[in-house]
């Protein structure tokens, strides 16, 4: 169990693109290790290889049905917009309303470096999206528009 500290927004780390995954080997299976107890810590829903200070194209999400990964990811499809609340780890305490495909296709790489090709549809497409965002150097300030911060409850 490996759980890395989450970069923050002003991280530089966080606004680079990240470079394709070649080659499936142990540091590859313990960042991938590293991302999901980290995911799973904070708790969130998903989480891209620079919000642990990694440059690399690699996504692990948990939308309830289990750990996936994805390496390498890219849309191939998607379908109509649609605006809905938003928030990331590396920005803590800020949500956002921000339009995002309801529908996508990705293809990529699995966790052995098998091709995959897989659908997304509504909440799951929204995390996706936003994760390769984080592999594109972009953070949910630079879309959409900010919703009031929610009060605090005891
Ligand atoms: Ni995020």
């Amino acid at each position: 169990m490996a759980i890395r500290p989450v970069r923050t927004m002003g991280d530089p780390v966080l606004k680079s693109k990240c470079s394709p995954i070649k080659k499936i080997d142990e540091s590859l299976k313990r960042l991938i290790k590293d991302m999901a107890d980290t995911m799973y810590d904070a708790p969130g829903v998903g989480l891209a290889a620079p919000q642990i200070g990694v440059n690399k194209q690699v996504v692990v999400y948990d939308i309830g049905e289990g750990l996936e990964v994805i390496l390498n990811p890219e849309i191939l499809e998607s379908g109509e917009g649609e605006e809905g609340a938003e928030g990331c780890l590396s920005v803590p305490g800020e949500e956002r309303a921000i339009k995002r495909a309801n529908w996508i296709k990705v293809r990529g790489l699995d966790r052995n470096g098998e091709k995959l090709e897989k659908e997304f549809s509504g909440f799951a497409a929204r995390v996706l999206q936003h994760e390769i965002d984080h592999l594109q150097g972009k953070l949910i300030v630079q879309r959409g528009r900010p919703l009031p911060k929610k009060e605090i409850e005891d």
